[in-house]
Order: structure tokens, then C-alpha cells, then sequence
């Protein structure tokens, strides 16, 4: 069927998102977040995340309806992230889209977090760039506090593959680990594109992640953050001890320079090997300006489509769990049966 109502319910870290969409048209993306509960510990606490999911889960669902101004029972589906993420966040989303499903008497679609990443790129309406439909097949670099990974979208509903993942730490996460080792609050990607904007991005060589030939063999289009985490921790803890001021500044555009080099190394790479000119990026540390500004320059040089959606729908949202849904309702799929659970390392 053509452009159904779908509601898209998101839960996988710290973001309880609600959106609708029909079919491509965006018409309201809620999002009530954690970030604040957990930002005295330094990194999301998982159950801290679920109770303020199960807390926020109706207030987000009434103000996603306000805003696109439609009723519950005008929905024509369900859509939830069934995974990856945390598993208790999980476990309250995919509760309530069944809740709700039931209620209805509507289909419920369960849904791959990371493939809603994508799917965020074809939602349009008002604020959302009018670019030309998403084109196949693109590659995907999706970044955040919880996952980095690079996937083969040859189509959206039936054919993603994983490339490659981060075997340790998240990029997201390591910014937020480095920014507490250089004495800045939690969440520290903002922080360190703040403090970096008049630091020297050449000043310390730190270690790029599985980039030596020996790793690139087996390890091509997968990342590690940890060692460039303790080689930054390292290298401050080292002018400390020495009674040297640590010029901060040169320290976070180092590392900053670090991660945004080796997440676009790869993703360029992964397009000139598979022959793919269009890279698409997502997730929460997009919002990172030298990420943006390097990823205009080498896609540019290497011909290859650059597409980043806005930002509000490159953190997690339910609007691109919903536009994924309404993409699987319009591709003629059946809906998930009931007895789909929470899966914290389900596979794209
Ligand atoms: O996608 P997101 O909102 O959700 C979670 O993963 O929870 O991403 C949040 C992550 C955090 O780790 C945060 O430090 C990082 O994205 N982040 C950034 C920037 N803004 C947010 N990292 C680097 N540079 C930024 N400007
Ligand atoms: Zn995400």
C-alpha cells in the first residue's frame, strides 16, 4: 500500500523517540533524552536509560501525535528498534510498540537500529534538504556513542550488509572518554570540536586504529578507539608528571584529527574498492564540524555523492525507525509476529 502512517518508537540507548511519518513525509520527530541523568557518570548508565524510557514512553507518544496532528487511530502500523543497543532500553520500547500494536489491531514492523540510520535519509518534508532520492548502492558510516559502522546498502528493505564495526569503543564514546581525561563535562564530542577549533590538529601524531597493513588484511573496514584513548590519556598524564601545562587546545584537534581520519579513510575506501560512489553518513558524532569539513574534501577528491541528513534525524530518532517501517510496508513485507523480543546484538 502507498504512504501509510506509520509510528516509529526508538529506544536502543538514551533517547526515548517517537516519530510519524507517511510513508516518505516526515511529520513529527520527538525526542525526550536521558543525556542529563547520565552525565555525572560520564557515559549512559543501561538502567538509568530504562526507567527513563518507561517514564518519558506516553508523554513522547501524546506529543509526537500533537505535532503531526493525527490520532492513534489513524495509525496504519507500528515500528520499534528491536536492536542493537542496550538491552533494558530495548526491552521498554519493544514493549509498548506491542502494547500499542495490540490496542490497534495494527501490524507491528520490529526493526534494525542501525538500518533506520539509513533510512532517515529518505524522509522529507518541512527542515529536511529536498536532495534527490537515496540512490543504490550507497555506503553508510553511521557514528555515535554506541556504535560505529560501515554497511553496504544495495537496498534498504532487503539487502544491507555489514562491512565493518568497531571491535572496541564507539568513536562517540572515545570523545566522550578523552574530553573526561582532558577535564571537560560529559557529553564530550561538543566539547572537544569546541576546545579543538583553535588547537593544532598536527601537534601530536596519535594512533590511527587498525590501519597498519598487518590490520588492514584482516581488519579493513573495522575501527579501534581504545588505543588511541590510552594514547592520549598517556600523553597528558606524561606532561603532568613532567610539571608541563597541557596545552588542550592541540591535544583534542590531535585526536579529533585522529578518529576523523581513520572513519574517513576507511569509508572512502570502502567505496573505491566496492566500486560505490555514494557515501552516506548518521549518528550522533556527525555533528562533529571537522568530521563534516574532511568528509566534503575526500569524498570530493575521490568522486564519490556525499549525503548527511540533518542532524535531527542523525541522532537516534524515531523517525527513521518509522520511515523504515513505512519503506517495509510499501515493499510488500509481512509484519513481525508477536513473539519477536529485544535483541541487544541483533545482525543488520
Ligand atoms: O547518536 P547519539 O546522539 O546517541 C548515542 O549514541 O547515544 O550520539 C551521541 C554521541 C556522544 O558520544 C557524543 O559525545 C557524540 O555523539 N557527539 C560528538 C559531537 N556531538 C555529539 N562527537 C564528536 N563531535 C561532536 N560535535
Ligand atoms: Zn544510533
Amino acid at each position: 500500500r502507498t504512504d501509510p502512517l506509520v509510528l516509529g518508537i526508538e529506544t536502543s540507548c538514551d533517547e526515548t523517540g517517537i516519530g510519524i511519518v507517511r510513508g516518505t513525509t516526515l511529520l513529527s520527530n520527538t525526542i525526550a533524552s536521558s543525556m542529563d541523568e547520565h552525565a555525572r557518570y560520564g557515559g549512559v548508565v543501561p538502567e538509568v536509560a530504562a526507567r527513563a524510557h518507561l517514564e518519558e514512553m506516553v508523554p513522547a507518544i501524546h506529543a509526537a501525535l500533537a505535532e503531526a496532528g493525527v490520532g492513534l487511530n489513524e495509525i496504519d502500523a507500528i515500528a520499534v528498534t528491536s536492536g542493537p543497543g542496550l538491552a533494558g532500553a530495548l526491552m521498554v520500547g519493544v514493549g509498548a510498540a506491542k502494547s500499542l500494536a495490540v490496542a490497534l489491531d495494527v501490524p507491528i514492523y520490529a526493526v534494525n537500529h542501525l538500518v533506520g540510520h539509513v533510512g532517515a535519509d529518505l524522509l522529507r518534508g518541512e527542515g529536511v534538504t529536498t536532495d534527490a532520492p537515496l540512490e543504490y548502492p550507497t555506503i553508510a558510516l553511521l557514528v555515535s556513542g554506541g556504535h560505529t559502522s560501515l554497511l553496504l546498502v544495495r537496498d534498504l528493505v532487503s539487502d544491507v550488509e555489514l562491512l565493518g564495526e568497531t571491535i572496541d569503543d564507539a568513536a562517540g564514546e572515545a570523545f566522550d572518554k578523552v574530553a573526561r581525561v582532558l577535564g571537560l563535562p560529559y557529553p564530550g564530542g561538543p566539547q572537544i570540536d569546541r576546545v579543538a577549533a583553535t588547537g593544532d590538529p598536527t601537534a601530536i601524531r596519535f594512533p590511527r586504529g587498525l590501519s597498519h597493513q598487518k590490520d588492514v588484511a584482516k581488519h579493513r573496514y573495522d575501527f579501534s578507539f581504545s588505543g588511541l584513548k590510552t594514547s592520549v590519556a598517556r600523553w597528558v598524564e606524561q606532561k603532568g608528571d613532567a610539571g608541563e601545562t597541557v596545552p588542550i587546545d592541540d591535544v583534542a584537534a590531535s585526536f579529533r584529527e585522529a578518529v576523523v581520519d581513520v572513519l574517513l579513510t576507511k569509508a572512502v575506501a570502502a567505496c573505491t574498492d566496492l566500486g560505490v560512489p555514494r557515501l552516506l553518513l548518521g549518528g550522533g558524532v556527525i555533528a562533529n564540524a571537522r568530521l563534516r569539513q574532511v568528509a566534503q574534501e575526500r569524498t570530493c577528491a575521490a568522486g564519490i555523492a556525499l549525503r548527511i541528513p540533518p542532524l535531527s534525524l542523525c541522532t537516534d530518532n524515531g523517525a527513521m525507525i518509522a520511515a523504515l517501517g513505512a519503506q517495509l510496508i510499501m515493499a510488500g513485507h509481512e509484519p513481525s509476529t508477536l513473539d519477536f523480543g529485544a535483541d541487544s546484538t541483533l545482525p543488520v
